[in-house]
């Protein structure tokens, strides 16, 4: 589904992304973590197009190169993501901001009345319907990030990319989060790529995990070839794992 080559990325003389490469497969859940200022965040931006990346990188997805692509034409493929910093739009009520998700979707413009059909349906999934009529900066933090689940699944993604989405939630929130992604994945066949610091989180649900260090990747494999992977112990998991 995504396949990224060679994936370069530089500010300066700071090599953020350094010569990346991974695959992921249709129906995965692949976790990316490592330390803060890995580059993880900039692996994502530079994947859609938020960056440029260097000369030479190879990102194909559904075997399309989307390198220079516009990010909303990339999001219109299907490749979504949500954000480290949550943007729900505060002044628009739940249900605008999950309609505006399927104004950037994969159906190039929907009526307005699809867009909000679309935007109800994914709250129900996402299970934020009985807040529709509220408005989001009105919303708890946990909420607020179910909401911009729902606006990315809004928007019909075949591969999702999630930044620390479970980040500042209690572990009762994250268990419902965890446990939406993974239906996501086996009710709707929705990829997902997700950055995340919480082991507890990401390591329950992801198939594979890949390891960023210093814009490296230092190792990829199952939760339980990374948790006892020496390397990925003494760059970032230490007494964590
Ligand atoms: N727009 C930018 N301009 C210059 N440097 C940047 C930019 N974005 C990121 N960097 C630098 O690139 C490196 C990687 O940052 P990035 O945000 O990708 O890390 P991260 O793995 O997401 O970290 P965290 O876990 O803290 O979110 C850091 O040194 C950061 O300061
Ligand atoms: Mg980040």
């Amino acid at each position: 589904m995504l396949s990224v080559t060679d994936l370069r990325k530089e500010f300066g003389g700071l090599v953020a992304v350094d010569d990346v490469s991974f695959d992921i497969g249709d129906g995965e859940i692949v976790g990316l973590i490592g330390p803060n200022g890995a580059g993880k965040t900039t692996l994502f931006n530079t994947i859609t197009s938020v960056h440029e990346p260097e000369p030479g990188a190879r990102i194909e997805f559904d075997g399309t190169d989307v390198v220079g692509l516009d990010t909303h034409l990339i999001a219109r493929r299907g490749l979504v993501r949500t954000f480290q910093i949550v943007r729900v739009f505060d002044e628009m009520t739940v249900l605008e901001n999950a309609a505006a998700g399927a104004m950037f979707g994969s159906d190039a413009s929907p009526s307005t009345e699809e867009a909000r059909e679309r935007g109800r349906e994914a709250l129900e999934f996402i299970g934020l319907d009985d807040k529709a009529d509220t408005l989001a900066s009105n919303l708890p933090i946990a909420q607020k990030k179910q909401l911009e689940l729902a606006r990315a699944l809004a928007s019909e993604p075949r591969l999702l990319l999630l930044d620390e989405i479970a980040s500042g939630l209690t572990p009762g929130e994250i268990a419902g989060l965890t446990d939406t992604i993974r239906r996501l994945r086996d009710e709707r066949g929705v990829s997902v790529f997700w950055i995340e610091h919480i082991m507890d989180a990401i390591m329950g649900v992801a198939d594979r995990i890949i390891v960023l260090n210093s814009g490296k990747k230092i190792a990829e494999g199952t939760p339980e070839q990374i948790r006892a992977n020496e390397t990925v112990i003494e760059a970032y998991l230490g007494d964590e794992a």
